[in-house]
């Protein structure tokens, strides 16, 4: 086990995916956490990462109490990245100081050492380009530590102390922008540490079905929410594999669905999965909860609510028939859901759900009666889809773009039961997305959506002046959602995407494209 202590870094999740890209498992645990929440963990490896504080700045986030006697008692090796290299000095008595010159960018370095654990036996002078991105740099090193490479301009790019286990890059070998990071990551691992890459997506599967039949009782009875999404359906074969058919899967049309989602996703259901799913139209009930309601966190518990109070009635009414109470509830939470409820405190970064309720972490209520099954819940989207390959779910599941829970509630800003906006915005989608599957796009965008905005603008249609509705076009690349680019389409694709828009979908005359990245933005605009 690779354990990644996070400072606050926008990289952080990358260390962890890139451990796990060479077939290591790896967690990831706030940098901040008490000593208890790392204690049971017998990490070969702990990796500290970087983060947006200056090691001198107040409230600065450092280590548990405690945390360097706890890697020595594990045999672990520390590995400081940039801010967690800086920490790391600080800590063992060395100094760390605004640098006279910043390095931010891609950079140069030089290897000083002959021979080095993190380099090997390297030529001295050798150079490779690395992505820096730090002010403040180590001035005076720790007793016992050796600098291995420095940058052009000088600064001191990396460390280590061999015999205490420590070393330290003040760059970020994660990012694709240093191009012998994975080389660097792939030696510490198992050069160094001496780690085996025998972490498997077959050997997930094989644990995930232990615990499962261990957690949940011969006689004992589970549901499921699908929702014809990536997530929920690797998450309901996987179940339905460890305790069959007293897994019940529920689909539940909340009136926030996609253009004839309900009918498309219980066919693929019936002709490609044969899991048994029975569907629950509640959408009046979602759409009158939702009547008025402009807060968009707000609209998130409010559907959070409802999902669970729909599944509390599925269940009542399952226990009428099968005579028994299900005690569980499946939920296909990753590991990004995750991470992102559980930032280091001080790292800039807030908690999601004070950003968004993501309704499958943050937006539960407290006191649901139903317990969780989370069987994805350590792996980010990717592996979910490998997952699901090695399960035979059917590409026409693994591919789909992802759809947030709360549907298109967060896609018609503020009220979204006002006037045709659900249609309206269902009609835009749909013209949007087949185009982008006509024209072969599809799977090379993560996502792409419409969104509809509570604004009017004037506009000129057929010789008239219109006042109508504008919506939004957002299409994205990213790897697993925490970081997003946006797509680009060029001229031809958009101009006939707009004028199918314009010319189709009544109550719009005006059709924009959100070109931001995440961050600053995040995918969805509420
Ligand atoms: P954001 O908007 O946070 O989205 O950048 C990241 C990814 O998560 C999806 N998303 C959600 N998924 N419940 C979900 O199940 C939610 O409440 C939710 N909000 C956002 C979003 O579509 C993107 O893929």
């Amino acid at each position: 086990l690779v354990l990644i202590l996070d400072y606050g870094s926008q990289y952080t999740h990358l260390i962890t995916r890139r451990v796990r890209q060479l077939g290591v498992l790896s967690l990831c645990v706030s940098g901040t956490a008490p000593l208890a929440a790392l204690e049971g963990l017998r990490p070969r490896a702990i990796v500290l990462s970087g983060g947006p504080h200056s090691v001198h700045a107040t409230g600065a986030p450092t280590f548990p109490e405690g945390f360097l006697d706890f890697a020595d008692g594990a045999g672990a090796h520390v590995l400081g990245v940039c801010y967690g290299m800086q920490l790391l000095v600080q800590s063992l008595g060395g100094a760390v100081e605004p640098g006279e010159r910043q390095e931010y960018g891609k950079m140069n370095v030089e290897v000083t050492a002959s021979s080095s654990a993190l380099y090997g036996e390297a030529e001295t002078g050798k150079r490779q380009t690395v992505w820096m991105s730090h002010g403040d740099e180590v001035v005076k090193l720790p007793e016992g530590f050796e600098v291995v490479a420095r940058s052009v301009q000088g600064a001191v790019a990396a460390i280590e102390n061999q015999e205490k286990r420590f070393y330290g890059l003040q760059y970020h070998p994660e990012v694709t922008h240093s191009p012998q990071g994975m080389e660097t990551l792939r030696r510490f691992l198992f050069d160094v540490c001496g780690i085996k890459a025998d972490w498997k997506m077959q050997d997930v599967l094989d644990e995930e079905i232990k615990t499962i039949q261990s957690m949940v009782d011969p006689d004992e009875h589970v549901i499921c929410a699908l929702s014809g999404g990536v997530d929920s359906t690797v998450a309901a074969t996987l179940v339905h594999k460890a305790i069959g058919d007293r897994l019940h899967c529920v689909f539940v049309d909340n009136g926030l669905l996609r253009y004839k989602e309900r009918e498309r996703v219980m066919s693929t259901f019936e002709s490609d999965l044969h899991l048994p799913v029975t569907c629950v139209d509640a959408s009046e009930q979602f759409l009158s909860k939702l009547k008025g309601v402009e807060d968009p966190e707000q609209k998130r518990k409010i559907i959070g609510r409802e999902f669970i109070a729909v599944f509390d009635d599925f269940a009542h009414k399952l226990e009428q028939k099968i005579g028994k109470r299900p005690e569980y509830l499946v939920q296909g939470t990753l590991y990004p859901d995750v991470i992102e409820s559980c930032p280091p405190p001080g790292s800039g970064r807030t908690h999601s759900h004070t950003i968004k309720s993501h309704h499958n972490v943050g937006g539960l209520p407290k006191d649901m009666k139903l317990k969780l099954i989370e069987p994805l819940k350590l792996l980010f989207k990717d592996e979910v889809r490998k997952l699901g390959s090695i399960l035979d779910v059917p590409d026409s599941f693994l591919k789909r773009h992802p759809f947030p829970g709360p549907g298109l509630a967060v896609r018609v800003l503020g009220d979204v039961t006002k006037g045709n906006a659900l249609d309206t915005l269902r009609q835009v989608d749909e013209i949007f997305v087949q185009a982008i599957k006509d024209a072969g796009l599809y799977d090379k965008i993560w996502q792409a959506f419409a969104v509809f905005l509570p604004v009017q603008t004037v506009g000129v249609q057929g010789d008239q002046r219109t006042h109508s509705n504008a919506v939004v076009l957002r299409a994205i690349t990213s790897e697993d959602g925490m970081t997003a680019d946006w797509y680009y389409f060029g001229h031809e694709f958009l101009v006939d995407v707009v004028n199918k828009i314009c010319n189709n979908v009544r109550g719009i005359n005006r059709v924009c494209q959100d070109i931001t990245s995440k961050p600053p933005a995040t995918v969805e605009w509420e």
